[in-house]
């Protein structure tokens, strides 16, 4: 039955706080109510004109929905029901959980990260499905040589597990030529949370380790068109998450900042144009699952994305060189956007950029989604209290714990599922005390509350530390840092 005017009401409703029908994740449960409308909503139920443009991005043939958490499923709200899916719904080919029908592969792409397992993301397959290469022993090795000090834990635990043409940057680095680093930030919240922070921490560590000059892009342009939000919000939003990311601690000295909204223009413009006249609409189509009813921005926003990793877009820092290597460390949702870039690139007489990817900053509740700024509960955000830092890590950050401390003393915590250890394997820097808390947790020695309280320590003096840097971050910083200028570093190529 087609949804009716009132349905179509109330479902706006429900997408004022939800992203999917199931909370905060796409499920079979979206596309069988997606079938259900014959023509979009109304122009005026913005929530759901949202949630429909984002559905519609994924129904393509052959996509594979990910199963449903609950059969039975409504949505009730405005005092009625509608009915999601109901047993057998073999007509609409829709699967429930009570079918023995799993989705086999990961989902990770810019939008949707769900793995398909607990376990959270297979990170081995998902190597081979994009074709990067793992970080392995003799990267560790090269990076260990060229800087003289260990690699940063994030490489050496395998957090950053996979790459594109590294090596091509530290052959550059031998040879004691330069490179520059480009990262990005899609400015959607006013607080970022704790996951954002993982490849901007890189960042600055390769920075500080190579030299290096540096360009944030903050795509608030790329937010206004695929969320429900203003586009001055958008573009506010950018100079608000600036300030994170400016106390992140990145050298002021050779480090630009932009938001796309007010930056982009000549010579970056002007790259921009040759990757649209050199990508067709079937490519976007094919990389980021884009149809027919996608809105006409996001089809040409990965030329938006692309252009930052060649050095002529910024004349002012570069003196218009088209051959200075660009690296771009990222999650590893983003490569998408750099499958596309390196593909375009030497078409147009640019270098490839290389890449570093980063596995994902799980959500408390577990490592089968990536912690996202979309649900609250899921994430610790740059902005939190001690005190919410704590209650949420005891509510809700996902234990490997027993069930009772008699079964816990007897059978140990289960360290790959414990979100607390997880989060401590990225936060907490010293070897030998992290592996003394996973001997100790797995043998049972240690309790959850014990575990989350180390994290708990850990995360709210990390989180002061870093408000305290924000809030010394001025307006004639943020202006510093986002004014095209040239940077203080010198190319030898
Ligand atoms: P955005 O704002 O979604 O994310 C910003 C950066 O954080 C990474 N990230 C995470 N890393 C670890 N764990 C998580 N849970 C997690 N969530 C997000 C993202 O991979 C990203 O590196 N389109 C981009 C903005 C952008 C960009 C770039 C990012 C423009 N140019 C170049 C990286 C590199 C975006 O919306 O990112």
């Amino acid at each position: 039955m087609p949804i009716t005017n009132e349905e179509e009401s109330a479902l706006n409703e429900h997408f004022v706080n939800n992203s999917y029908v199931e909370g905060f994740s796409l499920s079979q449960a979206d596309q069988f109510l997606y079938k259900k409308f014959t023509s979009p909503p109304s122009q005026d139920l913005q929530n759901l004109q949202r949630w429909f443009r984002h559905i519609a991005s994924f129904a393509v043939e052959n996509f594979d929905f990910p199963r449903c958490k609950s059969s039975n499923l409504a949505i009730v709200s405005n005092g009625i029901k509608i009915p999601i899916i109901m047993n057998g719904t073999e007509e609409n080919g829709i699967q429930n959980e009570n079918e023995d029908q799993s989705i086999t592969e990961d989902i990770v792409d810019p939008w949707n990260v769900q793995a398909s397992s607990n376990k959270g993301i297979d990170y081995d397959k998902l190597i081979d499905r994009f074709g990067s290469s793992r970080i392995d022993e003799t990267v560790l090795q090269r990076f260990e040589k060229l800087t003289g000090q260990k690699p940063h834990h994030f490489l050496r635990r395998g957090i950053f597990f996979s790459h594109r043409d590294i090596t091509r940057i530290l052959n550059l680095v031998e040879a004691g030529k330069k490179f520059f680093l480009y990262t990005g930030r899609g400015p959607s919240s006013e607080s970022m949370h704790v996951g954002h922070l993982i490849p901007f921490i890189m960042t600055k560590w390769l920075q500080d380790v190579f030299d290096v000059p540096l360009v944030i892009q903050l795509t608030d342009d790329e937010k206004y068109l695929w969320k429900d939000l203003k586009l001055d919000q958008c573009n506010k939003l950018a100079y608000e998450n600036a300030k994170d990311i400016i106390a992140v601690g990145f050298d002021k000295n050779k480090t630009f900042i932009f938001s796309d909204i007010d930056f982009i223009g000549g010579e970056f413009y002007k790259n921009v144009l040759l990757v649209q006249k050199h990508v067709t609409f079937n490519q976007v189509k094919g990389i980021f699952g884009f149809d027919e009813s996608s809105n006409i921005g996001k089809i040409m926003f990965p030329a938006i994305q692309a252009v930052p990793s060649f050095s002529s877009s910024f004349p002012f820092i570069f003196g218009g060189k088209k051959d200075i290597p660009c690296l771009i460390p990222c999650a590893i949702d983003q490569d998408p956007y750099f499958r596309m870039t390196r593909d375009v690139a030497p078409r147009l007489g640019f270098q490839k950029p290389a890449l570093l990817h980063s596995t994902f900053f799980p959500a408390l509740q577990g490592a089968s989604s990536k912690m996202s700024a979309s649900d609250e509960n899921s994430s610790i955000f740059l902005t939190d209290t001690a005190n919410q830092i704590k209650k949420k890590i005891n509510k809700y950050a996902f234990s490997g714990g027993r069930d009772t401390i008699e079964e816990h003393r007897e059978k140990g915590g289960d360290c790959e599922v414990d979100v607390s250890f997880m989060y401590l394997q990225f936060f907490l820097e010293d070897d030998e005390k992290l592996e003394s808390i996973r001997k100790q947790y797995s043998s049972g020695e240690m309790l959850t509350g014990e575990l989350k309280a180390e994290l708990i320590k850990i995360l709210q003096k990390m989180i002061a530390e870093h408000q305290e840097r924000r809030k010394a971050v001025t307006a004639d910083d943020v202006k510093n840092f986002m004014t095209p200028r040239l940077l203080n570093f010198v190319v030898k190529q």
